[in-house]
């Protein structure tokens, strides 16, 4: 069924203050999600925060529940932990690299990923090699399966990078990494929440997100999706009395699950708001909010070219909510200011953290504007009437 716009929009404090198009940044929560958080605060505050942990271990347990719900895996498998980067790092810095192994990536990565393959090459001798986009625009799934050999250690790929609509294909890069036997890590940080992730599907071993992008989840909360016969191999690169059991005086051993990727303490608000989160857009349906977020990116990228003139950098033959441009004469950091002042919320994405994309591409710092299913076609009509104002100045 197709989304209640208005429904949605009722039920976001934000919507009321905001044109908000910076959901890949941080989306708007819902009020249930807020609700929650605050909730758990108070009770923190009222009856002491060990104390409302253990009152709340229900919701908190449901927060493991609804995230195995969303990727159809088993709370067994999902690691909570503070953001995604904590998430790809617990998996990444668990895989016991040699020298002359081998990481295939996509020219796409997250600037984080790619910082700790390059430290991985200069600590431990791997290789990063980068496999070539297709003419889409996204990872050459046959020149990946040409690229594959026994020292391929990790196959690891950012699904919805960054700097862009691109959707990687996440299921056919799985299908090669079963088929060759090398561990598959998908940062699904942008992609999680607006559109349908099923862990079996994908074929990944290992993926991360966070919660405050497409979830719509409160800033500080993300996890880590660990596949049940490989998680056990994995020694994370730190533990914690949590993670593991001391078990004599020279000796521990790793908790079986994918717990053994968190630590002790949270923020136990962030963890039930997470949960709720999750079961928000399970109740509106990863496949609605998907049509939804598709149809107002697509009719923002018609209304950016055909009707202002603008340049729109999104490739892939699969796109998502992630809209990119940049105006001639103005720097993206202007364009933002500007808009802001309007209460309209974009963001920046600059050229540092796109070093492969943006050289192969010629790519300027870019203006993004990333949609939600309670965003508005009047809402693109005004921004996009913002940077006619802007354009003419
Ligand atoms: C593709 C991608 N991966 C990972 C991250 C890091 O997420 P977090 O800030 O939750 O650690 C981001 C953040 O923008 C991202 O865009």
């Amino acid at each position: 069924m197709a989304i209640d716009v208005d429904r949605a929009r009722a039920e976001t404090p934000g919507c009321r203050h905001v044109n908000h198009l910076n959901n890949a940044g941080a989306a708007l929560m819902p009020q249930v999600v807020v609700d929650a958080q605050i909730d758990h605060l108070r009770l923190e505050a009222e009856i002491g925060g060990y104390e409302a942990r253990a009152e709340a271990a229900e919701r908190i347990d449901g927060a493991y529940a609804a995230i195995a719900r969303m990727l159809g895996c088993s709370t067994e498998e999902v690691a909570l932990v503070e953001n995604a980067t904590v998430a790809w790092d617990m998996a990444f810095h668990a895989l016991d690299f040699r020298p002359g192994d081998r990481i295939l990536t996509a020219e796409a990565e997250y600037v984080s990923n790619y910082l700790a393959y390059l430290k991985a090459a200069k600590d431990k001798g791997v290789s990063v090699e980068v496999v070539p986009s297709d003419g889409a625009g996204q990872l050459s799934v046959p020149a990946l399966a040409g690229m594959i050999d026994d020292r391929v250690k990790l196959i690891a790929v950012t699904h919805v990078p960054t700097n862009g609509g691109l959707v990687n294909p996440a299921a056919e890069i799985g299908q090669v990494a079963k088929q060759s036997g090398a561990p598959y890590l998908l940062d699904a940080c942008q992609s999680v929440g607006q559109m349908p992730l099923d862990v079996e599907e994908l074929g990944c071993d290992l993926l991360s997100a966070t919660g405050r992008k497409y979830l719509r989840g409160p800033r500080g909360s993300g996890f880590l999706y660990a596949r049940k016969g490989f998680l056990e191999t994995l020694e994370p690169p730190f533990i914690d009395l949590h993670a593991a059991t001391w078990t004599a005086p020279d000796r521990y051993i790793l908790r079986p699950d994918a717990r053994r990727f968190e630590n002790w303490e949270f923020n136990y608000a962030a963890v039930i708001g997470l949960g709720v989160a999750v079961d928000y857009a399970l109740a509106w349906g990863l496949a609605e909010i998907e049509a939804r977020v598709n149809a107002l990116a697509a009719r923002l990228r018609a209304l950016l070219a055909n009707d202002l003139g603008l340049p729109v950098y999104d490739i892939g033959a699969r796109k998502c909510g992630i809209v990119t441009t940049a105006l001639p004469g103005h720097s993206a950091e202007t364009v933002k200011s500007a808009l802001r002042a309007q209460a309209i919320n974009v963001s920046v994405t600059d050229v540092p953290s796109m070093q492969i994309d943006a050289q192969k591409r010629g790519l300027p710092e870019l203006v993004r504007a990333s949609v939600h299913y309670y965003n508005t076609e009047d809402e693109l009509d005004r921004f996009c009437a913002a940077l006619e104002k802007l354009i003419r100045s």
